[in-house]
């Protein structure tokens, strides 16, 4: 038998024995007081608890995932239920009531003209589908010429090829460059970037202005461009006004060209309002819906389109327009189940205004930060808050990306309860919706303490 005391290095032994993980330098694992692989057993509202009884708060909701906590009942009684009726068929000529039930609470709750749903399991392969589909649509519009993107420098998008290729973190994307698209990159409105004194909105003014000069150059051979609406997150929570998105679908409609809103990470509350893109009031053309659509049980994705796209494949088969994407858990039940009991919590419960109140908990809390001598900015947006530490707080030079500062903040919120996992200089918090008050002092008051350690 395992000594209680020595449950968690005998599971991480076993795991390092045969599993793979992603995102990490397996190595790094190796190496005596390390980086530790944490055998987590059950979770709990905001709480992770690994298999010695020891907490962290889960202040990025697993990869942004989870909105309303781990193990919810409500979504687990959902799943339960579910499994005991229909754990999957076959979505090729086959339907079921929680795919039906879902695309059409989808469709009732995204921007205006977004009637059709496509579903993937996961997000890069919503993404992979929108490329798809915008290439083709043009393709059977006569316009076969149209076979590149435009995508912002700093963009995250997933990391099968096609997201990847039109993904911009030089961490995830330059092994693979050989073997991706070639995107056009625009400037990223992130203000952050902007000149000095310079507001976000006439960052956003200044974006457009070369985007527009991008798309009269490239526009014939463009398909879409695609951005993460409002925050750049794997960027590094990189944030930019609204107006970008509502100059964007303009120019969009101007250039005849689609436009992607990619609101895997963003969208279901995380920016204050249901979807990021309805800050600038605007539709796109295609939504994709992944990580929060299931609460964080279950991968599942959507993309949503319009009528208008749509009708670009119906016609007699023998037309050969029909959109070619087949995977074979495409609208399982059991996420198409999870999703729906995610969707009623937000129909049930003040969902975006406790949201209000937390969120400007968090800004209240992380506001003394803005002093520290390595902090060169504290920037929020709704339920996402970041921190970004520099070397020199007068000309904003980062520290290395080789002296990992961020992991020694994540190092220190593992001995503190807290799951912290800044993206290299970036500390950010994106706790679920059903964290408390205290929990937030507790996410910022451990961050600081570890911030301290990491600039040393
Ligand atoms: C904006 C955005 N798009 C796409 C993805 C890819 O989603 P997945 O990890 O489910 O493939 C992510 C993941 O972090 C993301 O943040």
């Amino acid at each position: 038998m395992t000594n209680p005391a020595d449950r968690n290095a005998a599971l991480a032994a076993r795991d390092l024995k045969h599993i793979w993980h992603p995102c990490t330098q397996m190595h790094d694992h190796a190496v005596a007081g390390g980086v530790p692989m944490l055998p987590i057993v059950r979770g709990e509202g905001a709480w992770l608890v690994d298999a010695e009884g020891r907490r962290y708060l889960d202040g990025i909701s697993s990869w942004w995932t989870n909105l309303f906590g781990h193990a919810n009942p409500r979504i687990a009684a959902a799943l339960a239920e579910q499994a005991r009726t229909l754990e999957h068929v076959i979505f090729a000529g086959f339907t079921h009531p929680p795919a039906i039930e879902l695309a059409e609470e989808l469709v009732r709750i995204t921007p205006a003209g977004l009637d059709k749903v496509f579903f993937a399991d996961n997000g890069s392969a919503a993404i992979e589908v929108a490329l798809k589909m915008s290439f083709h649509y043009w393709l059977n519009q006569g316009h076969g010429g149209k076979t590149r993107f435009i995508a912002l420098t700093g963009s995250y998008h997933g990391e099968t090829l096609g997201a990847l290729s039109v993904s911009d973190v030089a961490l995830y994307r330059k092994t693979y460059a050989p073997l991706l698209l070639t995107p056009i990159l625009a400037p990223s409105p992130d203000a952050y970037e902007g000149e000095p004194g310079e507001t976000p909105a006439r960052v956003a003014a200044r974006r457009l202005a070369e985007l527009r000069a991008l798309l009269e150059r490239h526009a014939h051979e463009t398909c879409a461009v695609i951005v993460e609406p409002l925050v750049q997150c794997a960027g590094g929570m990189r944030m930019y006004h609204p107006d970008y998105l509502a100059g964007l679908r303009r120019l969009c409609d101007e250039f005849a060209v689609h436009f992607i809103a990619d609101e895997i990470a963003v969208g279901f509350g995380r920016t204050g309002t249901l979807f990021a893109c309805e800050q600038a009031n605007i539709s796109p053309d295609f939504m994709c819906l992944s990580k929060g659509l299931t609460g964080g049980t279950l991968p599942l994705s959507a993309v949503l389109t319009t009528q208008h796209v749509y009708e670009a494949f119906y016609a007699e088969y023998s037309a050969g327009k029909a959109f070619l994407h087949s995977h074979s858990y495409t609208g399982n039940p059991l996420a198409c189940s999870a999703a729906l009991a995610t969707l009623a919590i937000f129909r049930d419960e003040p969902v975006l205004e406790r949201n209000r109140t937390l969120a400007a908990h968090l800004a209240r809390r992380l506001e003394p930060l803005r002093d520290h001598p390595h902090v060169a900015e504290v920037r929020q947006t709704g339920m996402i808050a970041a921190v970004e530490l520099v070397a020199d707080k007068a000309t904003r030079r980062p520290f290395p990306a080789e002296d990992r500062r961020g992991l020694r903040v994540y190092l220190h919120g593992l001995r503190r309860e807290a799951l912290l996992r800044p993206l290299g200089n970036v500390v950010y918090f994106m706790p679920p919706y059903v964290v408390s008050e205290a929990e937030i002092d507790h996410l910022v008051a451990v961050a600081a303490a570890g911030i301290e350690r990491a600039v040393e």
